[in-house]
């Protein structure tokens, strides 16, 4: 038993929380989502205490700007990717999904195209078709059992003279891969050679697996960190996904201005008071926490697959190197999309993220990030319905 990550948690269904929601007002008894990109984990307890005070103050003013938060942050991406950053350099947002779409109107113009690495996190599709740019896709490519980026269909969508910027998901959702050093600078001199600018969302950077270091795209070198924007957040890394706080960190000066004007356009220019202070005590104080959440995600995703290894061996599922995130292809049931999450969410409670919102038929992405007896009780119901439908 893990102190922190397999404690039971209450179910949570019409008090507010997306991922419960999701499945209708009237879930089957017993069923957690494994859905939405938040943790069915508390907070690490120095986090927990420190909101409790904050609750309790009743007193919840705007977030200010102490050094605190800032040197937080500095400490941290310094400490765990060697990235030594300047104040200066951090714009507060609601989110980092709020950052990319005011990064898309900051550096790029109406009808420019900006390519995105296919499956993506769908928000990556709604930033460029909502704010008016051309969506160019580079999907990314099954190599021997692995995910790859596909360079010459990169460098084709780079190259056109409409093409003025990249959203880069690293480490990636849905397909858990953390990019390499070289992969990157591959990325990298292929943007500054065709100039286009970098959006890097680097929100799951803190979940990368041991093997899988995270490099910040921005440390490759001064001119790649010149031609970039990174987003980055606290909330994936310590349960924190209702508290609204984002940052996006832009080395160049102009550019700086360039973003912080936009998201001032935007009309939300900080974040939540409760998200600032969490991110200060989790940076802070947190770290032994992340390595013991890494680790049990680890442990998670060795249970799935030796399950699904031994329940459904034609099922593949993505290696996770990075995020909680675990992408796996249930093309084998020979079901449509609509059937497939028909299937999974009324016949075995199942409820995944549909991997076709992602541009993934027939894949779904299954959230690890529970308590272990949750996720084995889903992949229980999941080989009992299977079996119903002889499926298995
Ligand atoms: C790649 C990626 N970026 C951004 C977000 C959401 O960020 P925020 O809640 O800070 O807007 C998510 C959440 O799932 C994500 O997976």
């Amino acid at each position: 038993m893990n102190q922190f990550f397999d404690q039971p948690i209450p179910p949570r269904i019409g008090v507010e929380v997306e991922k419960w929601d999701l499945m209708g007002p009237n879930p089957q008894p017993g069923v957690v989502p494994l859905s939405v990109a938040d943790m069915e984990f508390r907070s690490p307890p120095a986090i927990i205490q420190a909101l409790e005070e904050m609750a309790r103050s009743g007193l919840w003013g705007y977030a200010g700007w102490s050094d605190r938060y800032y040197n937080a942050i500095r400490s941290w991406v310094s400490r765990r990717y060697g990235w030594d950053i300047q104040r200066d350099w951090i714009i507060r947002t609601t989110g980092v999904v709020h950052g990319l779409n005011a990064a898309v109107r900051a550096f790029t113009n109406p009808g420019d195209g900006i390519v995105i690495q296919t499956p993506v996190y769908p928000p990556f599709y709604r930033a460029v078709r909502d704010n008016g740019r051309t969506l160019l896709e580079n999907p990314l490519k099954l190599v021997d059992g692995r995910y790859e980026m596909d360079f010459d269909d990169l460098e084709d969508k780079l190259s056109r003279p409409t093409t003025t910027a990249m959203i880069l998901c690293s480490p990636h959702n849905p397909v858990g891969r953390v990019w390499t050093r070289a992969e990157l600078q591959r990325v990298g001199e292929l943007c500054l050679a065709h100039g286009v600018f970098v959006i890097s969302d680097e929100i799951h950077c803190d979940l990368c697996q041991p093997d899988h270091p995270h490099t910040v795209y921005a440390s490759l070198g001064e001119e790649y960190a010149k031609h970039c924007v990174i987003g980055m957040a606290a909330s994936k890394t310590f349960s924190l996904a209702g508290l609204a706080c984002g940052n996006m960190i832009v080395p160049d000066g102009d550019n700086k201005a360039k973003l912080e004007a936009e998201v001032a356009r935007s009309g939300a220019y900080s974040n939540s008071s409760f998200g600032t202070l969490a991110l200060e005590v989790g940076y802070e104080q947190c770290e032994p926490w992340v390595e013991q959440l890494v680790a049990y995600l680890r442990e998670n995703d060795r249970c799935l697959r030796d399950f699904m290894a031994q329940h459904f061996p034609q099922v593949w599922i993505a290696p996770l190197e990075g995020t909680y995130l675990s992408w796996i292809d249930f093309s084998s049931f020979l079901l449509d999309d609509e059937a497939l999450a028909t299937f999974l969410e009324q016949e075995a409670g199942l409820y995944l993220s549909h991997g076709i919102n992602y541009g993934g038929s027939g894949f779904m992405r299954l959230n690890l990030a529970c308590p272990r007896g949750v996720l084995t009780a889903a992949l229980e119901r999941l080989l009992a319905a299977a079996q119903r439908r002889g499926l298995v």
